[in-house]
């Protein structure tokens, strides 16, 4: 079985009719044999559409976010518990639109991780740097601290179990993927940062590429030793084409 898990998310894109096309194409093509894990992430009014359309599958369903609190008045946010009861295992976390767009800090990402450890269900921490970061070589830095701000807030050991979404931000929608090369370095970085915490936890932690991954990219990223799987966004909205990275 495959070790790469390709996970799509649809940010805010989608419709009923666009679910029920989507589900119609994958359930009938996908099989755990030929193709790589996968895992959808829709928005989340189509959180148990997606479910129910995939529940003869194995394919995993995961949320956009999540909140940092339990339940109670908080008008909008939606709840891990909410999330579980929908069937969702998964959760992105510190997304960087959520980062820049919406403003969230890192102290209420480590919240929010915490949280979907608490309630048993997997973070994906989505970390990486601006084009301007990387220009000025300061790509190791700003990811050493945004796994420090969450580590730091946390006891994580060898049995924790979360996934790291390595995504620098001037590839993301833009069509520049970083080189598999390139990508591969920082993957190996962010595994010498968690090998900090446990050994054993840098050997199990999945570490995602995320930033234009298409069908001509992922075969090549996938294959890098410590990339083990991708986030895709714009490609992820194409069933066929999802398929089709999901094949490589
Ligand atoms: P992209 O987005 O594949 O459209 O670059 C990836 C992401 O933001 O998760």
């Amino acid at each position: 079985m495959s070790k790469i898990l390709v996970a799509a998310n649809w940010k805010m894109n989608g419709s009923k009719s666009f679910v029920s096309d989507f589900i119609r194409e994958i359930a009938s093509n996908y099989n755990q044999e030929h193709y790589h894990k996968l895992l959808i992430c829709p928005p989340f009014p189509y959180l148990d559409q997606v479910s129910k359309g995939l529940s003869k599958t194995d394919i995993q369903i995961g949320a956009q976010d999540i909140a940092q609190f339990e339940n109670g008045a908080y008008t909008g946010e939606v709840s891990a518990e909410m999330l579980s009861d929908n069937d969702c295992k998964y959760v992105l976390v510190g997304h960087s639109e959520r980062r820049t767009i919406l403003g969230e800090k890192d102290h209420i990402i480590s919240e929010k991780f915490n949280m979907a450890i608490k309630k048993n269900l997997v973070p994906i921490l989505c970390i990486g740097e601006t084009h301007d970061q990387k220009e000025k070589s300061l790509t190791e830095e700003i990811i050493d601290s945004q796994i420090t701000a969450i580590a730091d807030g946390i006891d994580l050991d060898k049995h924790s179990k979360f996934i790291i979404a390595y995504e620098p931000i001037w590839a993301i929608g833009s069509g520049l993927s970083a080189t598999p090369e390139d990508a591969q370095d920082v993957h190996e970085f962010i595994r010498y940062i968690i090998k900090k915490i446990s050994k054993e936890l840098a050997e199990s932690t999945q570490i995602l590429y995320g930033g234009s991954v298409n069908i001509n990219n992922a075969k090549k990223l996938f294959s890098m030793p410590d990339i083990d799987g991708g986030l895709i966004g714009g490609a992820s909205l194409d069933s066929s084409g999802f398929l089709a990275i999901a094949k490589q």
